[in-house]
């Protein structure tokens, strides 16, 4: 079965990245020469995903903006002899669809109620078959074909999986930052995927299981919607999708780990640092400029 529909939470208030994010989403922060959200989208199309929703909140539309035809930009470009300027970002042409929710947050509340609800606002565009879902807010580069997501959806299929989860080391001492897993007794941690028996959100001090924390991909089967709704599954806000994975797993279900290889980052674009060193190694990567700005750092590096 191919999977080609995915979930793009972006609905998020972005409170790390003040004043910033007031008005404009972080999201849409450049990395590079696109926003953040323009490189979530080309690796969900690189890897034959086609039908995206983007689960947006009322101060996100710039994102709607940004995947829509701009008319007075094509006129412009084509009446001057530089459609081609447009370059491989004519999604139209290339067959993908975007297609647009909001998030259902309770009346009252004082903030959005988290990833697992931003999910549920894509249950009825979902169907019956498993999809991808992709934070908005992280870029996954993979410098190696098959890439990130084409091995995660292959591992989905091939492991007959309920939920295949993206994960990846992180230094032991900020484990409690993040939803870490714990592999089944027996599992080999050489890289190949793994199948867990628990995953535990922002463990205290000394107590995580592993050092591998979840990187923002999933694919889930459809079912995963009635287990974010459980009462079992809790609905501690902070939890997000996690305690509804957990659950999953308790039932005796398949839930499998895809790790990032060697040559493949995960750039959280969620806190100032993350976002400067996201924006750093792209620009030195730039086909142009690339060449210039290291010499730039360089030169920084001797008189500073
Ligand atoms: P984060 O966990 O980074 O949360 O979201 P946040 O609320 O955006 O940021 P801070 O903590 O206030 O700084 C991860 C992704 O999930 C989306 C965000 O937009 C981001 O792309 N998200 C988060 C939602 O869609 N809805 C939510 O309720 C929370």
């Amino acid at each position: 079965m191919k999977i080609h529909k995915v979930i793009i939470p972006v609905a998020g208030l972005g409170t790390r990245l003040l004043p910033t994010t007031k008005a404009l989403p972080k999201e849409m922060l450049p990395v590079g020469r696109i926003p953040v959200i323009q490189h979530v989208v080309e690796e969900m199309t690189t890897a034959g995903m086609s039908k995206l929703l983007f689960v947006t909140s009322r101060s996100k539309t710039i994102i709607e903006d940004q995947f829509d035809n701009n008319l007075e930009i094509v006129r412009h470009l084509d009446e001057s002899g530089r459609l081609e300027d447009l370059g491989n970002f004519d999604y139209q042409k290339r067959g993908i669809e975007f297609f647009y929710s909001r998030q259902q947050t309770a009346v009252g509340s004082l903030k959005p109620g988290g990833t697992g609800e931003a999910i549920l606002a894509g249950e009825s565009f979902i169907e019956s078959d498993p999809f991808v879902v992709a934070f908005g807010d992280t870029i996954i580069r993979s410098e190696t074909k098959p890439t990130f997501l084409q091995r995660l959806v292959a591992t989905h299929a091939e492991q007959g999986a309920k939920i295949t989860i993206g994960v990846r080391p992180v230094p032991e001492d900020k484990a409690g930052l993040y939803g870490i897993v714990q592999p089944e007794a027996g599992e080999v941690l050489d890289g190949r995927p793994f199948r867990i028996s628990d995953i535990i959100e922002k463990p205290p001090q000394g107590a995580a299981p592993t050092n591998l924390a979840v990187s923002a991909r999933y694919v889930f089967s459809p079912e995963i919607f009635e287990e974010i709704r459980s009462p079992e599954s809790g609905s501690d806000i902070e939890q997000g999708i996690t305690a509804a994975i957990g659950s999953t797993i308790k039932q005796g279900k398949r839930v499998v780990c895809v790790p990032l290889n060697e040559n493949e980052t995960r750039y959280d674009i969620g806190s100032h640092q993350s976002y400067y060193e996201a924006f750093i190694d792209y620009a030195l990567a730039d086909p142009v400029c690339g060449e210039a700005i290291r010499e730039y750092i360089q030169k920084l590096g001797e008189t500073r």
